[in-house]
């Protein structure tokens, strides 16, 4: 059942602000392809993610380091040609915006030039201050990223809750009001104490969405091969499966095999 409190024929990020002010939780999930891209904007998800955990479910990499800014964008330009309604908002991947600002807009620009997609997404906080600032001021719509940032993992160790001492969480909190203060339309949050969402999400006009942030951000998001269970091995207590597609699919696929081991398939109706 929908609860949605306005149809929205095209999302946009005005189309989240609003959605936060009417007190309307903003859905987004990732799609990394054409077709699973279709399958979730009509399923009327508000945002979908070109995130670069495609660099693991897509590409089987430990991290998000290794995807490139070439591979973002043919995810992302796959993922356009299928949506009619959600907004797109595509992640600048690990080294296409960390050095410096011009080559973080030069970074963005490619993705809205060559994808087509609606939006970028860049971790962190003050550190990224300048890249945010350039890339706003030339017309493309930023999502911010704090929390656990999965392209610093290598700086934090481990994939654990953040900001639980009041020292990061009094960070968290200045970076993402400077995030708002900078133009950003939106910001992710993951894996923070769920008090700390709200007190983020209270402070802010723009939207928090949330992944293992708790029921008190403004909308949530979690990558679409987790909710449908096509991966199996990743079990975080955040994480909701709706689906157990990978014992699904198995089985499918090896009824497939055993019918064409036995020359059950194809039959007399399933040729020329
Ligand atoms: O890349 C991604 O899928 C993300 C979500 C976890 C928010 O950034």
């Amino acid at each position: 059942m929908s609860t949605a409190k306005r149809e929205y024929k095209r999302v946009t990020v005005k189309s989240l602000v609003d959605m936060k002010k009417n007190g309307e939780k903003i859905s987004m999930l990732t799609s990394y392809d054409y077709s699973m891209a279709k399958i979730v904007d009509a399923a009327k998800v508000d945002v979908i993610l070109v995130g670069d955990s495609a660099s693991n479910v897509m590409a089987g990499h430990e991290t998000t380091l290794p995807i490139t800014l070439d591979q973002m964008i043919y995810h992302a330009s796959s993922v356009i040609r299928a949506v009619e309604r959600a907004l797109v908002v595509v992640d600048l991947p690990f080294g296409s915006y960390q050095s410096d600002p011009k080559e973080a807009l030069r970074s963005a620009i490619r993705i809205m030039k060559e994808s087509g997609a609606h939006a970028v997404k860049l971790e962190g906080g003050a550190e990224i201050k300048e890249s945010v600032k350039r890339i706003l001021a030339a017309g493309i719509p930023v999502m911010g990223h704090l929390g656990l940032t999965p392209q610093s993992i290598y700086k934090f160790g481990t994939y654990t809750v953040r900001a639980k001492e009041d020292e990061e969480a009094d960070k968290l909190m200045e970076d993402a009001k400077m995030l708002e203060k900078l133009g950003c339309f939106g910001l992710v949050l993951e894996k923070i104490p769920a008090k700390l969402t709200k007190l983020v999400s209270e402070s802010l006009t723009i939207p928090t969405i949330g992944i293992g942030g708790g029921k008190y951000a403004d909308g949530q998001v979690l990558v679409v091969h987790d909710l449908l269970g096509m991966t199996h091995e990743f079990n975080p207590r955040f994480l909701r499966r709706y689906m157990n597609l990978y014992e699904e699919m198995g089985k499918a696929i090896s009824n497939y095999v055993s019918d064409v081991k036995s020359q059950d398939f194809p039959n007399d109706d399933e040729q020329y």
